[in-house]
C-alpha cells in the first residue's frame, strides 16, 4: 500500500478486508446434501391422505392379492396393501388423528394390528376385541397418536401365513415440535419371502409342525421389498436410518463395514442418549433408529449376519443385505453433533408395584414338542391387572431357542436382563429371550381398560400356541 492513500481509503480497504473475512466464517452454508437419488432404489411411497384437515389423516388399506415380480423373472402371487410389498407408509404427526378404512379383498378374513401404537383396546386388531373383517367386508380403524416413533402394522390372524405372505407396512409418527432432524430419513422395512422355482410363494404351512417349531425363515431377505439394494451416501452428509423387522421369525444383525454407527431409536422413539453399536440385532417386530454420518471409505455391501437364535456351535457365513454406495463427491460439512441427550425418558418407580411372572416354555406330546406360555400351550392364558398400575414382569425362556417376547398397546423399560441394567434408557414393546436369562421389565399401565395380547413374535411361535391375553381392569 503506497504511503500517498488517504486514511479513508485506508479505513474502506480495512472495512472490506473484515467483511470479509466475516463472510469466510459466517456466510458459508452447511453442505449437507444427499448425493442425487440417493434413496430412490428404496424409497416407499407414503399412504395418500383423504382427509384435508391438518391433523386428521385418512388412508385407505386395501388387503388384495397382486401378481409382482419379487425375484427378477419370476412372477409371484402375494398379498398385498394396495398392491405394495410392503404396504405403503404411514405417515402422521404426533396428536395426529389416524383413520384407515380397510377393505379386505383376501379369500380369508383378517385384521390390522397397529404394532407398538397406543390405540384403544377395540381398535388394536386383536380378535378378543374385534370382529374379524371377511372376506369383502371392511372395517374402520380410528385412533390418536400419541407417540413419535418408527412402528409398523400387520395382519392379527394368522399372521404368520398372513405376514409370511407379504402383509406389513410401516407407520412412521413425527414429532410436532422442532426436533433435530439428526439427518435426511431412510426407511427400511426388512423382511424375507419364501419363493419357489416356479414363482409360487412356499405354503404357509411348509414343513408343518417343523416349520411351526422352529419359525419359518424366507429363503430371500428383502429390504422395502427389493433384493439387494443400493442406497448412496457421501461422507459428512447425516442419514436416519429407521428400521422395522417384518419378518415372521428371522432374528436380522448387521453392520456397516468402515462406517461408525449410532443407534438413536428404538420400539418406541428416541433412547434416552445415543448409543455407538459395532452392528445391530433386530428380533421380529423390533425396531431401531441408527445415525449414520459416513466418513471417507469405500462402497460396501452390508453382510446380513447368524444372530444364531438357536445357539449353535457353529456360525453361518453372512448373506448379503443391501450396498452402501459411497460416492465420489466432495465430503459434505456442517453436520451438527448429536446431543448428549436425545430425550427425556423418566425412570418408573416400581417400589410397591404388583410383580407377575412370565415363561415361555415347551412341553413334549406326541407329535412333537407345543410351544406356550405358563403351562398353557394353546393360547388361553390370561393375566389380569389394574388400569394406571405399574407393573414388573419378570419373563424367562425355559426352552432352549431365543424368542422375542412382545407386549401390544404399552411400552415398557427393561429393568434389567440377569440383573444388569441396560445401557441407555428406553421405551420399548419388544425384547429378546435367551434361554435361562431372566428380564425384568416395568410396565406402567394407563387407562386402556381392555383385552391385550402378549405374545412370542415368531408369528409361527404365535400361532402355535405361544401367546396370551392381558385383561386390563378398570
Ligand atoms: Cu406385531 Cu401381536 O404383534
Ligand atoms: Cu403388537
Ligand atoms: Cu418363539
Amino acid at each position: 500500500m503506497s504511503p500517498a492513500r488517504s486514511a479513508a481509503e485506508i479505513a474502506v480497504f480495512l472495512l472490506l478486508v473484515a467483511l470479509l473475512a466475516g463472510c469466510g466464517e459466517e456466510v458459508a452454508p452447511p453442505d449437507l446434501r444427499q448425493p442425487a437419488g440417493w434413496d430412490d432404489a428404496l424409497r416407499l411411497p407414503d399412504a395418500e391422505d383423504h382427509d384435508p384437515a391438518p391433523d386428521v389423516v385418512e388412508v385407505h388399506l386395501e388387503a388384495k392379492a397382486v401378481e409382482l415380480e419379487v425375484i427378477p423373472g419370476l412372477t409371484t402371487e402375494v398379498w398385498t396393501y394396495n398392491g405394495m410389498l410392503p404396504g405403503p407408509t404411514l405417515r402422521a404427526k404426533k396428536g395426529d388423528r389416524v383413520v384407515v378404512k380397510v377393505q379386505n379383498h383376501l379369500p380369508e378374513a383378517t385384521t390390522v394390528h397397529w404394532h407398538g401404537l397406543r390405540v384403544p383396546a377395540t381398535m388394536d386388531g386383536t380378535e378378543h376385541m374385534q370382529k374379524p373383517i371377511e372376506p369383502g367386508e371392511g372395517f374402520e380403524y380410528s385412533f390418536e397418536v400419541h407417540d413419535a416413533g418408527t412402528f409398523w402394522y400387520h395382519p392379527h390372524i394368522r399372521s404368520s401365513a398372513q405376514v409370511g405372505a407379504g402383509l406389513y407396512g410401516a407407520f412412521i409418527v413425527e414429532e410436532t415440535a422442532e426436533e433435530a432432524p439428526f439427518g435426511d430419513d431412510l426407511l427400511l422395512v426388512m423382511s424375507d419371502i419364501s419363493i419357489e422355482k416356479d414363482g409360487s410363494l412356499a405354503p404357509a404351512d411348509e414343513s408343518g409342525w417343523f416349520g411351526d417349531y422352529f419359525g419359518r425363515e424366507g429363503s430371500t431377505v428383502l429390504v422395502n421389498g427389493k433384493i439387494l439394494p443400493t442406497v448412496a451416501a457421501r461422507a459428512g452428509v447425516p442419514q436416519r436410518w429407521r428400521v422395522v423387522n417384518a419378518a415372521r421369525a428371522h432374528y436380522l444383525r448387521f453392520a456397516v463395514p468402515g462406517q461408525p454407527l449410532v443407534q438413536i431409536g428404538g420400539d418406541g422413539g428416541l433412547l434416552e442418549r445415543p448409543l455407538p453399536v459395532d452392528e445391530v440385532t433386530l428380533v421380529p417386530g423390533e425396531r431401531a433408529e441408527l445415525y449414520m454420518l459416513p466418513v471417507e471409505g469405500e462402497s460396501v455391501v452390508l453382510p446380513l449376519l447368524d444372530a444364531n437364535r438357536f445357539h449353535l456351535p457353529i456360525e453361518e457365513l453372512p448373506r448379503e443385505l443391501m450396498r452402501l454406495d459411497l460416492v465420489d463427491e466432495p465430503p459434505g460439512h456442517g453436520a451438527p453433533p448429536l446431543p448428549e441427550r436425545l430425550t427425556e425418558i423418566a425412570s418408573i418407580g416400581t417400589t410397591g408395584a404388583r410383580g407377575q411372572a412370565v415363561e415361555f416354555m415347551e412341553q413334549g406330546s406326541p407329535d412333537g414338542s407345543v410351544l406356550g406360555i405358563n403351562g398353557q400351550t394353546d393360547g388361553s392364558l390370561m393375566l389380569l391387572a389394574e388400569t394406571n398400575t405399574v407393573e414388573v414382569w419378570t419373563l424367562t425362556n425355559t426352552t432352549n431357542y431365543d424368542h422375542p417376547f412382545h407386549l401390544h398397546g404399552f411400552f415398557f423399560q427393561v429393568l434389567d436382563i440377569d440383573g444388569a441394567a441396560p445401557p441407555v434408557r428406553a421405551w420399548r414393546d419388544t425384547v429378546n429371550l435367551v434361554p435361562g436369562e431372566t428380564v425384568r421389565i416395568a410396565i406402567p399401565f394407563d387407562d386402556r381398560a381392555g383385552m391385550w395380547m402378549f405374545h412370542c413374535h415368531i408369528l409361527d411361535h404365535a400361532d402355535m400356541g405361544m401367546m396370551a391375553m392381558l385383561h386390563l381392569m378398570p
